[in-house]
């Protein structure tokens, strides 16, 4: 098992080694390491059984780490990053060479970004490189919003674990990249459309890529509980699967079953973003068979947690 702790000076000591260790961040926990040490970042890859077609994101400490790490930074960039930052936003711009291919998988653009979470800000400020970091999860699993979640899953392939409670948001962050005048959203994640677009204007949705290596956590299915998921109707659901032994995943009703989770009680999209990955956890640990959810309403967070659900299911 992983040393669970929230010393960040034993972190340090980790990370310098090239060791990689956990991380808590405002959207889901982290395993970082060295972002500018390919060794290091490789055996991030190895543990989590991660293809090195899939890039890592590069976090930062703040927006004036930008040009150590990017060659360019785009007006667009630059107003979201200033509005946003710390937070649950990750920028794709024009990579500089010290950032290792492959940590990027080869592709000319890093996704940077500044978490919100206080200590893991203290810990990128003691260190002399930025911190690589997927999200702590076996590659295609649901991502971990507590440091528990991180131990359950990573504990014995990874030394330590920097306990920072749970995570606030509960959903990874939004990708956006910028191809000439555009913002392209790859990624729908803790920041809204809405709020992008009340900075940038427009933007560019680029979410379906089945097999597309170099999209994000894009693929289709991805994010899923080992147990079948289906999304729809509930009431409906209920009735055509009676027989067998169900769980419940609902947006703000509760169903009168053992094992019924209810994302939102009072119907809000940002609680239903914090709550939905440790309750499909739950449900993939209780005893039941088949999962059944529905779509939340589509604004806000709700797109994100829509998408997660739809890959979820597939
Ligand atoms: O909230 C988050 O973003 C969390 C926390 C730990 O910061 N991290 C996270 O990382 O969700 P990960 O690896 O699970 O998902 C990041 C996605 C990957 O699927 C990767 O393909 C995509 O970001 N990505 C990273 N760099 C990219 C790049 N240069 N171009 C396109 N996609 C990129
Ligand atoms: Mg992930």
């Amino acid at each position: 098992m992983a040393i669970l702790s929230s010393n960040i000076s034993q972190a340090v000591e980790f990370l310098n080694r090239g060791e990689p260790i956990a991380i808590p961040t405002e959207t889901v926990y982290g395993l970082a390491a060295n972002a500018l040490d390919a060794h290091a970042a490789l055996k991030i890859f190895e543990v989590k059984n991660r293809p090195t077609f899939d890039p890592l994101i590069v976090h930062i400490s703040s927006i004036a780490e930008v040009d150590k790490y990017a060659t360019a930074f785009a007006p667009k960039a630059k107003l979201l990053a200033e509005k946003f930052w710390p937070g649950p936003l990750t920028l794709l711009l024009p990579k500089k060479k010290n950032i290792p291919d492959l940590v990027t998988s080869g592709l000319d653009t890093v996704g940077l970004r500044c978490p919100a979470h206080k200590t893991t800000l203290d810990l990128l400020k003691q260190l002399e490189f930025p911190l690589a970091a997927p999200s702590a999860n076996p590659f295609g699993y649901i991502s971990p919003t507590t440091a528990q979640h991180v131990q359950d899953q990573l504990g014995g392939k990874i030394d330590f674990i920097l306990d920072g409670g749970a995570c606030e948001v509960g959903l990874e962050s939004t990708i956006v990249g910028f191809e000439g005048n555009d913002t392209v959203i790859h990624r729908l994640g803790g920041l809204s459309v809405e709020a992008i677009e009340d900075v940038v204007g427009k933007v560019k949705l680029n979410l379906n890529v089945s097999s597309n290596p170099q999209a994000p956590g894009q693929l289709n299915s991805h994010y899923a509980p080992k147990k079948k998921l289906v999304v729809g109707n509930i009431n409906e659901l209920i009735r055509k699967h009676y027989s067998e032994k169900i769980g419940i995943l609902s947006f703000n009703n509760r169903y009168a079953f053992d094992y019924s989770f209810v994302l939102s009680p009072s119907g809000s999209t940002s609680d239903a973003a914090h709550n939905i990955f440790s309750m499909l956890r739950e449900l993939d640990q209780s005893p039941v068979d088949l999962i059944l959810a529905e779509y939340i309403p589509d604004e806000g967070l709700g797109r994100a947690v829509n998408d997660r659900l739809r890959r979820a299911a597939y």
